[in-house]
């Protein structure tokens, strides 16, 4: 069996992404729907999902859903729900966030309380909903997309950074209490990646040398090969060993400062 059968016969017929009009979510799709899994695309913006989704019909040839619904909204998972009704869905990549920059008392407070509600109490919501189904039908992966972020605290992304760590502890979890169900559960943490809300959010990316930035597209592929074989995953070599290695020999507070310092060059006057 090749790698793409094996894969949609693990994690198939159905895909849901959210966040897919653009950035990762997007790339998600692309790779996702060239794997053969008919997708169901979620995000708040409709023209440009809409174009996601017709792109992805062409160049895979499978069946693609939208549905446009906006995350920080309770009933956003009865939407989900109805519109998803009939559709067997064995991969859940809950990718979408909220992820504003600033210093925690230059945000507003619904900035950070919407950032609970997009980053974390969607994707509780999520796995909730479609975990539940994998774990009756004993098959399933679920990738929730968090940060490098999450590792330690950030200055400038502190609240973002809090909600990450929420998620890759949330899959880590998870990957252990669902294994033995034989459902996947992966905690994907990416650092700087090329996407569309990174580039709006207008790093001055010449002040820092630090950091590496990667591509959505090997971005992207690196969390669909870690599903099923680890609990969480850092992509990017670069970014594995920074992240891995310092955070094992700095001290804690060292990697905070030199993290924070890189965000200052990046987002401060
Ligand atoms: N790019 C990076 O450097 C980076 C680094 C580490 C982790 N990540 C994580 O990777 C994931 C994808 O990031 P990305 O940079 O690809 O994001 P992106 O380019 O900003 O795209 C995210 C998509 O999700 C949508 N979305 C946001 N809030 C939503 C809501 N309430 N309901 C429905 N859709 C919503 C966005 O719409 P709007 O644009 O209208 O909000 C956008 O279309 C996120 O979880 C992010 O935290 C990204």
């Amino acid at each position: 069996m090749s790698s793409s059968q094996t894969f949609k016969t693990k994690y198939g017929p159905w895909a849901l992404v959210t966040g897919a009009a653009w950035g990762m979510g997007t790339e998600f799709a692309r790779q996702i729907g060239a794997l053969g899994l008919n997708l169901i695309l979620v995000d708040i913006r409709g023209d440009e999902l809409a174009q996601v989704a017709e792109e992805v019909r062409k160049s895979s040839g499978v069946e693609v859903k939208t549905v446009v619904t906006d995350l920080s909204r309770l009933e956003f998972i009865e939407t989900l729900r109805r519109e998803t009704e009939g559709a067997d869905i064995g991969l859940l990549v809950s990718n979408a966030a909220y992820p504003p920059v600033g210093l925690f008392f230059e945000q507003s407070l619904e900035d950070k309380l919407r950032m609970i509600e997009v980053n974390c109490r969607a994707p509780l919501l999520l796995v909730q909903e479609f975990g539940a189904k994998m774990l009756a039908r004993k098959r399933g992966g679920i990738i929730l997309v968090s940060s490098g972020s999450a590792l330690q605290g950030v200055a400038y992304i502190s609240s973002y950074a809090a909600t990450k760590a929420y998620n890759l502890i949330l899959a880590e979890s998870l990957w252990d209490e669902l294994r033995e169900h034989n459902v996947d559960v992966l905690g994907f943490m990416p650092g700087a990646t090329r996407t569309t809300g990174f580039v709006l959010s207008k790093p001055h990316l010449g002040r820092s040398t630090v950091a590496s930035i990667m591509e959505p597209k090997p971005t992207v592929a690196e969390a669909l090969k870690a599903l099923g074989r680890t609990p969480s995953w850092i992509p990017g070599r670069r970014n594995r060993w920074t992240l891995t290695v310092a955070q094992r020999l700095l001290p804690r507070k060292l990697m905070i400062k030199l993290v924070g310092s890189n965000m200052r060059k990046w987002y401060g006057k």
